[in-house]
């Protein structure tokens, strides 16, 4: 059944599907095989056509490569809620701490535009979560603890989608997190938005009244500080790095607080113990 599946996703080129079947089948070692590979490809391969995508205020386009593997394009830009650095960054902590909910994601050049862009890759069936009744647009631990992580506070049901065939959400549009504190100033200052600009002000809490399971522990866990620090400096800075770090070390908290029956620690509001200054 799993090999009739797994077949049928290669067969239509739904790689990152197959990923993540693998991965919830338990079979890592092949999962993160497919994977090297679907980065190889995705990062070198020739783009071979690109259309508009989404209405919004960001540069947004559908890239379709030589190998059929199409990526939604977001090339640099002014706009500072869309950030390359923070779309490519969301995909490494989902790959740090086995996620599985953002789709594969890097920065590249694509012939078509000057500068180069984040790209993520497309999954084709998947649909905005704004299109479900609002009691199944509920989003999974991981991907609470992704924007708690990642302080990414533009999480509404426009970014974010579900994958009926693997009953599944994806966090799509990430390029608002993984930012010194000072882009809630800019993104206010640039006005750009016409969303919810409370949403934006506000701080997002960890999710205390969640239970983490086995797995997701064991990843935070084994995730070690010069690993974050190695990641994400040379990607998001050092800013940013520190303020991930810190996020990092209240979920830490909290969980060892969850383990012996504590007080929990994560429930302080504000999270962020050091100023950080207005970088982005
Ligand atoms: N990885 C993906 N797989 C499938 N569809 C995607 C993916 N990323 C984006 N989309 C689709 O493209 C639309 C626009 O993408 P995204 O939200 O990233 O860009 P945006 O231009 O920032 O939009 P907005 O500014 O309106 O939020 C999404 O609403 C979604 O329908
Ligand atoms: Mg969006």
């Amino acid at each position: 059944m799993l090999r009739m599946l797994y077949d049928s996703l290669i067969t239509d080129h739904r790689y990152q599907e197959a990923v993540w079947l693998l991965h919830s089948e338990g079979y890592d070692n092949e999962a993160h095989r497919l994977e090297q590979w679907l980065m190889h490809s995705m990062s070198s391969v020739a783009a071979v056509a690109k259309e508009k995508l989404g209405g919004g205020a960001t540069r947004t386009y559908l890239v379709t490569l030589a190998n059929g593997i199409s990526g939604v394009f977001k090339p640099r830009q002014y706009n500072p809620s869309a950030n390359m650095y923070s779309e490519a960054g969301a995909y490494r902590l989902d790959r740090l701490l086995n996620l599985n909910i953002v789709p594969c994601t890097m920065i590249r050049k694509v012939h078509f535009f000057r500068h180069a862009g984040s790209f993520q890759y497309f999954v084709a069936r998947a649909r905005l979560a704004s299109s479900l009744d609002e009691a199944q647009q509920t989003r999974p631990l991981a991907m609470l603890l992704l924007d708690f992580l990642m302080d990414n506070r533009d999480r509404y049901p426009g970014n974010y989608m579900y994958l009926d065939a693997m009953d599944k959400m994806l966090a799509i549009d990430n390029g608002w997190g993984l930012r010194g504190n000072g882009i809630v100033e800019t993104i206010k200052g640039y006005c750009i938005d016409r969303r919810n600009s409370r949403q934006r002000r506000e701080q997002i809490t960890f999710p205390v009244d969640q239970r983490f399971d086995a797995r997701l522990f064991v990843n935070l866990q084994n995730l070690k500080v010069p690993a974050i620090l190695h990641s994400f400096i040379p990607l998001i800075g050092t800013t940013a790095t520190l303020k991930l770090l810190d996020r990092y070390t209240i979920v830490l908290q909290a969980l060892m607080g969850q383990l012996t029956g504590s007080e929990n620690p994560a429930s302080c509001p504000d999270p962020h113990v050091r100023d950080y200054g207005s970088g982005t």
